[in-house]
């Protein structure tokens, strides 16, 4: 689609600001976060095919304990789909995945779950009428007896969300009157319930104004320090720079490069989405802006 061209473009204006507003969230001084440790997830030549569409091809992907990793590339280059086979959605046709160091069949969203893997999808899956305390549980409702445990959940939304230093006014309202970022917090924190060590976040910050974006990036960063591996798809480079250590670049279903964060420049990453090395702006950016 011609839409992610020209705003992937328009970010190089913004990403000078937005890299002031973000810049707390990351620490410059941090060691190499995957230095000697083995990872807790891996993808070795992963290949899917939709009828004649060949989704991913032989795609490797790797994230380690307390590192975020940003999963990038432009329409149709494969992102959902490799965050599909992660979550059991999708089972590849070839390559295998490896939890742990272990070799896994990742069969169905309850086996991903179930292995430490949890995914916010873009969506966030809430139900707008249910309070905080209600969304959190939902499907996995504590019991006391034959009766909901209402206290012991209350009690825990509020460990959880302070965990996350959340700023949630109250675990009984409903969630339709949240702000966005809110809203994104009780979805990662509902992510957090089943104790996972691998959370995948669709876009988190894609409908987020900026004071809400930093909520939800630092919120990211807080994950990290508490050694979750976090996959996070994001068309937003600032994002991307403020809070990833390594970004993985999918094109057209492949591989096209892996960089650590602090050694990559914006328009590096930008190239290796677009395929593109120093001719940018295309051609059809170049039009629009003329006319
Ligand atoms: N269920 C499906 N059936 C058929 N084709 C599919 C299916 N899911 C994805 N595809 C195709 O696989 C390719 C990769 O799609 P995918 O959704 O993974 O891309 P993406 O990187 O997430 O793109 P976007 O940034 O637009 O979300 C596309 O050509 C898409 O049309
Ligand atoms: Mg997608």
């Amino acid at each position: 689609m011609v839409v992610k061209e020209p705003r992937y473009l328009a970010e190089r204006a913004r990403l000078k600001a937005a890299e002031e507003t973000h810049a707390p969230s990351r620490a410059p001084e941090a060691a190499p976060r995957e230095a000697g440790r083995e990872p807790v997830l891996s993808l070795r030549g992963i290949t899917k095919r939709f009828g004649a569409v060949q989704a991913l091809q032989d795609v490797d992907f790797d994230v380690h304990p307390g590192e975020v990793v940003a999963l990038v590339g432009d329409n149709g280059a494969g992102k959902s789909t490799l965050v599909k086979v992660i979550a059991g959605v999708h089972s590849p046709d070839e390559g295998h995945v490896l939890f742990g160091g272990r070799k896994v069949a990742i069969s169905s969203p309850t086996a991903a779950r179930e292995l430490g893997i949890a995914t916010v999808f873009q969506d966030l899956a809430l139900s707008d009428n249910l309070d905080v305390v209600a969304n959190l549980f939902l499907g996995k409702e504590l019991l006391r007896g034959r009766t909901l445990d209402e206290v012991g959940m209350e009690r825990r939304s509020w460990e959880l969300l302070r965990q996350l230093s959340a700023k949630i006014p109250s675990v009984r309202i409903p969630v339709v009157s949240l702000s966005g970022g809110q809203r994104q917090t009780v979805a990662i924190a509902r992510s957090l319930l089943g104790d996972p060590k691998v959370v995948m976040l669709d876009e988190p910050t894609a409908a987020l104004g900026v004071a809400q974006t930093a909520e939800v990036l630092n919120l990211i960063g807080r994950l990290r320090e508490s050694g979750l591996g976090i996959v996070l798809i994001s068309h937003n480079m600032a994002d991307v720079k403020a809070v990833a250590d390594r970004v993985a670049v999918l094109r057209l279903g492949r591989n096209n490069g892996t960089f650590r964060i602090r050694d990559v420049s914006h328009e590096d990453i930008i190239a290796a989405i677009i395929g593109a090395t120093a001719e940018a702006p295309a051609p059809r950016a170049r039009h629009n802006q003329e006319s």
